[in-house]
């Protein structure tokens, strides 16, 4: 092992990953928002460029939670920012749903990438495993104690687990409104869906484009049958 590959594994493999000490005791979406730029609960933000926090408004009725920040998103610093999150906002407006009045963050909050495996600077997505989405869960979790959404969005499998367990599978628990118990007591109700990137790639793009928009469609409805 290099020295420097040594260093890295002394950082990060041998520890456990938990982003929990670094959660501020006190605060809101600010404070939270400034404790998870030092996050490092696990070895994600040593290739990062930095932490990638929710965003949208502290009240917002409807959170939307994706798998992890892409490149633009690393870049920019901001959630769904690039053509996953383009296709989403089209979906959303579709469904009647305005994107900007909703929260949306993500399971994971840095990039997770390899690079071209003949040598690049080409940064390609890959995938949170376990133990990264289950040590950045406390951030998720203090999100959803601070907006209170009434329904909440899961975009694919891993924003999916993340909340509703190892058993969750998005083609099975798709487009249903599903309970989610928080604390130990009741919770917002949850929509799942495929994640956007997911119908980016779909070989029947339509197809997978409008079940999205069916599925956001049950978050719509729900919200509506209970406009303040
Ligand atoms: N994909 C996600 O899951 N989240 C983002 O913020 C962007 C792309």
């Amino acid at each position: 092992m290099s020295p420097t590959a040594h260093a890295r594994h002394e950082r990060s493999d041998d520890r456990t990953y938990d982003a929990g000490p670094y959660l501020p005791s006190r605060g809101g979406l600010p404070a939270h928002r400034r404790a998870a730029a030092d996050c490092r609960g696990c070895p994600l933000w040593e290739d990062a460029r930095g932490t990638v926090f929710g965003k949208g408004d502290a009240s917002a009725r409807l959170l939307l939670v994706g798998e992890q920040p892409g490149d633009q998103e690393d870049r920019q610093g901001e959630p769904f920012v690039g053509p996953a999150g383009r296709l989403l906002r089209r979906a959303l407006e579709q469904a009647g749903i305005d994107m900007d009045t909703a929260y949306v963050t993500n399971a994971v909050k840095h990039f997770k990438f390899t690079r071209p495996p003949g040598g690049g600077r080409r940064r390609i997505h890959k995938a949170p495993d376990l133990r990264e989405v289950a040590a950045c869960r406390p951030w998720l979790l203090a999100e959803l104690r601070l907006v209170r959404p009434e329904i909440v969005v899961v975009l694919g499998a891993t924003a999916g687990r993340a909340l509703l367990g190892p058993a969750f599978r998005v083609t099975k628990d798709r487009g249903a409104l599903l309970p989610l118990p928080l604390d130990g007591g009741p919770g917002p109700y949850v929509v799942a869906t495929p994640h956007p990137s997911a119908v980016l790639r779909a070989d029947d793009r339509e197809g997978a484009y409008a079940g999205l928009v069916s599925d956001l469609k049950v978050a719509a409805d729900a919200l509506a049958k209970t406009e303040p």
